[in-house]
């Protein structure tokens, strides 16, 4: 088990649009081992909320000893405010690096496809992969965020709901609107959207490696509160979105009808 438990120091905070915040954590030799597709378990101060706060990997320093983190307030009184209100200087209880993180080689042309609180964790992929990539944001309106990061590393196209914005409708409406095409897929971001995308990937012989979110206790494997059905060729077995995930192959995944 590699994942540690440290007092991270807030070095930088900074509210990217309404209810979202991006804060630099300075967790030392946790940034070394971390990869692009992990997360890490939050804790807050308030002792009446035991569980820990899954939160995506955004970016990582390395060298610093830093990684970044993106957050939504999910509402009044819950943990993610509670962080929402911490300032740099401020320390947070914080675990891992958790999960398995995306694979990738970088020989072929890679689509990062992400939408709402799915796009934070690609931007550490987008740094780290070699290679052709485009990059595909879904949002909800014009109260966009990271998409200036990302033009660093590709092409960035972009998708809102309300067509404030880049195409009217979601990812893959973009995606058929700008004739985006590929050879593997890297996603993250709500079911729905995981589902389209994994037949689009079927329908158009690519592969996708998809993360997905579940509600965690533990997030390191003992509890089996975050288990999801998969497929396999023995048939449909059982795997943790925490220890074995939260990134699987498409061909894995199990969506509900
Ligand atoms: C692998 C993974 C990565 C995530 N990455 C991000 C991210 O980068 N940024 C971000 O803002 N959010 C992310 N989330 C969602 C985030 O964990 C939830 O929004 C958050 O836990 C809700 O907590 P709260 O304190 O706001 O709400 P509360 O209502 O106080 O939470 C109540 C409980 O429900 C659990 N919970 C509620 N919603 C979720 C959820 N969607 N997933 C897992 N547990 C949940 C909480 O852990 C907590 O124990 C991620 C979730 C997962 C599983
Ligand atoms: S949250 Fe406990 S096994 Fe995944």
């Amino acid at each position: 088990m590699t994942a540690k438990r440290v007092a991270a120091v807030i070095c930088q905070k900074s509210q990217l649009a309404g209810d979202i915040f991006s804060i630099w954590l300075q967790v030392g030799a946790m940034a070394e081992i971390a990869k692009p597709g992990q997360f890490v378990i939050l804790y807050c101060k308030d002792k009446t909320k035991k569980l820990g706060r899954p939160i995506s990997i955004c970016e990582i320093d390395a060298a610093g000893g830093k990684i970044r983190l993106v957050i939504r307030v999910s509402g009044k009184g819950t943990g993610t405010e509670e962080f929402s209100r911490l300032g740099e200087g401020d320390t947070i209880l914080c675990m891992g690096p958790l999960g398995n993180g995306y694979t990738y080689t970088g020989d072929q042309k890679a689509l990062l496809i992400g939408g709402g609180l799915g796009i934070p964790p690609l931007l550490a992929l987008a740094e780290q992969l070699p290679g052709k990539k485009v990059i595909v944001l879904g949002y909800r309106d014009g109260n966009t965020f990271l998409t200036e990061d990302f033009e660093k590393y590709g092409p960035v196209v972009i998708a809102s709901e309300d067509g404030s914005i880049g195409t009217k409708g979601n990812v893959l409406d973009a995606i058929n609107a700008h004739e985006i095409s590929g050879d593997v897929i890297y996603g993250c971001g709500p079911k729905p959207m995981l589902r389209a995308l994994s037949q689009f990937a079927g329908e158009n012989h690519m592969e996708a490696w998809l993360s997905l979110e579940e509600r965690m206790a533990c997030g390191i494997g003992i509890c089996l509160g975050c288990a999801v059905a998969v497929r396999t060729e023995e048939g449909i077995t059982y795997k943790r979105v925490c220890h074995d995930g939260p990134v699987f192959n498409s061909k894995e995944i199990v969506f509900d009808e």
